[in-house]
């Protein structure tokens, strides 16, 4: 195991890519921080948090309610506003640093080359508007096409988010649709300009279990046609074991383990991680138990100095709380931010 150089400043951080890997990387998030400035003090929401994105895969950003999901990700694509503001590291797209950007200029990546799919269509959809005019809105202000080459591009892109007889449903307003299909009219939305990189913030949250899988077995072959890379945030490890290639598990701003699917399923080492897993509901025999983990996540207003999850751990001791675990390289893909791992 290797103990990364200025851990405690850069957080947990991917292990060295290997240069295939470099050459395939879309999306690169280096030490990101963005901390909300409150009159109450300062909410260090993001708090160094550092992953890799690859062309055609998916990391699954999970952890409890309020660690820091969407703050991540809205980060990436510029949305922080006051009291917000990010405050240190860089995003690179294709190794140009979109924290340089101009307003200007994002507003040109945003919905073109990165764009993100919100959990409730509804806030995403204007109800006065029908679904053709919205999703060729999308696709009219990216990309140069008008008139009737636009409404056969909205058509097309109805149909692959599977939107029946999508010519037909192209004057329907978004309450005239069910929840799954307004879900699908976000993602043809979304997906209009062939994006490089799709944030989906818990997408399903609104859907019921049945359309749930029907949406990710659709988003999954879309992302096999299209080639894009995708950041899924999600409470559920069902979710994440279907839609994501590798994990990044967050704690209170900062992520705590990262690992392959796989290897983070089997061989989880950070407790909390340990304790995420064992609260999936399991069936054993008929009946369906469920632990939770003790306790609640931080305020992450003035943290405390040492590990953020002393309070809720089994295996604190004394060094816990005085120190900040550094970030440990267990593997080629697999790091844990965890004093026992040192
Ligand atoms: N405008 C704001 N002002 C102050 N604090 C904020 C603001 N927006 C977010 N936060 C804080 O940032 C932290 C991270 O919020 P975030 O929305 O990223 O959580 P999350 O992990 O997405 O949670 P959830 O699973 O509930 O969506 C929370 O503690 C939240 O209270
Ligand atoms: S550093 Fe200590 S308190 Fe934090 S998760 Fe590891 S054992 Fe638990
Ligand atoms: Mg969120």
């Amino acid at each position: 195991m290797v103990k990364q150089e200025n851990s405690e400043r850069l957080g947990p951080i991917e292990p060295s890519p290997s240069s295939s890997s470099t050459e395939r990387t879309v999306l690169n998030v280096n030490d990101l921080r963005t901390y909300f400035f409150t009159r109450e003090g300062v909410v260090k929401a993001v708090d160094g948090v550092s992953f890799l994105l690859r062309k055609d895969e998916t990391i699954g950003l999970v952890g409890e309610s309020g660690c820091g999901k969407t703050v991540t990700c809205l980060s990436i694509l510029g949305l922080i506003s006051r009291p917000g503001r990010i405050v240190g590291g860089n995003v690179l797209l294709d190794g140009k640093d979109l924290l340089k950007k101009s307003e200007r200029e994002m507003a040109h990546i945003r919905g073109r080359r990165i764009t993100m799919i919100l959990q409730d269509p509804m806030t995403s959809l204007n109800p006065v508007f029908t679904i053709g005019n919205q999703v060729a809105e999308a696709i009219g202000i990216h990309q140069r096409v008008r008139g009737r080459r636009l409404w056969e591009k909205t058509v097309e892109i109805l149909g692959l988010v599977r939107i029946p007889s999508p010519e037909m449903r192209l004057g329907d307003y978004p309450h005239q649709m069910s929840g799954g299909m307004r879900q699908r009219v976000v993602g043809a939305a979304a997906l209009s300009c062939r994006p490089e990189v799709l944030i989906a913030d818990e997408p399903t949250t609104s859907l019921d279990v049945t359309i749930q899988a029907q949406y990710l077995n659709l988003l999954k072959e879309v992302q096999n046609q299209l080639h894009v890379a995708m950041i899924f945030v999600t409470h559920d490890f069902g979710i994440v074991a279907k839609m994501c290639d590798r994990v990044a598990v967050m704690y209170a701003g900062k992520i705590v383990e990262s690992a392959r699917m796989r290897e983070l399923f089997h061989n989880p080492l950070h407790p909390y991680t340990a304790a995420l897993l064992k609260s999936l509901p399991k069936l054993e025999g008929r009946q369906e138990w469920l632990t939770t983990i003790e306790g609640q996540p931080p305020s992450l207003l003035n943290l405390p100095p040492g590990c953020s999850f002393a309070p809720r751990c089994r295996q604190v001791d004394d060094h816990c709380l005085e120190e900040y675990p550094p970030s440990v390289i267990v593997s080629e893909t697999h790091t844990v931010s965890c004093w026992r791992a040192v």
